[in-house]
């Protein structure tokens, strides 16, 4: 009897590094359920479907609970397992912290943490009781530094890249892998999102996103635990290593303050 087709489920795939994880999915024979909050998840899958294989959609709110049940119910209810979760759904939030508004706080929270810890508490159980699978979880070389005009971000991701590690170290007597992608500034709609287009750090040329996820993808295929895109990025990871969390912040204030955006 012929293998079945593996199963890659990829969140916040509508545009940006998830819709480049999707295609490569894609291309490398997975079946592909994917999801995010707005309809521009059904317009992802009918470019992605252009590519052939199977791509299903869930339109869901990964930073509520309700959400990632929908989306794991969904899944549940295809009757197969998941061979590879891209837990990479995440928001930013420029501006002074003080000046964010609260609600908007709570959304970068709520999705870049819990609803990430809840959608990978759901599926990687399953992945630990086959013992097999492979997860690729979206942090970022932010989570290196505080993020002065990023603050809340930033934490967000400093909780991602630890939180990937640990889960990692938990694992290792398992078949299962896990794998942080570190992307530095990425060629995607995040900057627009995160009202950082009049800063530094949103009008500075950028990694495209295909090269990024292209870099995640096979260090996840490797069963590597983390991947930093691209020379310059690794060079800043290294240093932000070595670098007091001082000087880290104020060179991330030139970066993301509003206003330093070169006209
Ligand atoms: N771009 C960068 O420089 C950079 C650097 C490091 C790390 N990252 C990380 O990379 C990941 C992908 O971001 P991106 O750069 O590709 O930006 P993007 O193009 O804006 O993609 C973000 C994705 O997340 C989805 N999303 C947002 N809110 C959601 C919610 N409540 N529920 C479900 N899905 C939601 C979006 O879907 P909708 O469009 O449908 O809302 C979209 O598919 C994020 O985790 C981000 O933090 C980005």
């Amino acid at each position: 009897m012929a293998e079945a087709t593996k199963v890659a489920v990829v969140t916040g795939a509508s545009s940006g590094i998830g819709y480049e994880l999707a295609k490569l999915c894609l291309e490398h024979g997975y079946d592909v359920v994917i999801s995010s909050d707005t309809v521009e998840i059904e317009h992802a899958a009918a470019q992605l479907r252009q590519l052939g294989g199977t791509v299903d959609v869930v339109q869901a709110d990964l930073s509520t609970t309700q959400g990632v049940d929908q989306l794991y119910q969904a899944v549940q209810a295809k009757g197969r397992p998941v061979d590879v979760l891209m837990a990479n759904a995440g928001r930013g939030l420029g501006r002074a912290f003080l000046d964010q508004d609260f609600a908007d706080i709570t959304k970068v929270i709520n999705l870049n943490v819990v609803g990430t810890t809840y959608l990978l508490h759901r599926f990687v159980r399953d992945m630990r009781d086959r013992n097999a699978g492979k997860v690729l979880i979206t942090g970022s070389i932010a989570g290196l530094m505080p993020g002065a005009f990023q603050a809340v971000y930033n934490a967000t991701k400093a909780y991602v890249d630890s939180f990937s590690f640990a889960l990692r170290n938990e694992l290792k007597d398992t078949d299962v892998t896990v794998t942080v992608l570190m992307p530095g500034p990425t060629d995607t709609d995040f900057f627009e999102v995160a009202d950082l287009m009049d800063t530094k750090v949103g009008t500075d040329k950028k990694t495209p996103a295909d090269k990024v996820a292209k870099d995640g993808f096979e260090a996840m295929m490797r069963g590597d635990g983390h991947e930093v895109s691209g020379f310059s990025n690794k060079m800043q990871a290294l240093m932000a290593n070595v670098t007091p969390d001082k000087h880290l912040a104020e060179m991330h204030r030139k970066l993301a303050e509003p206003g330093t955006a070169k006209h």
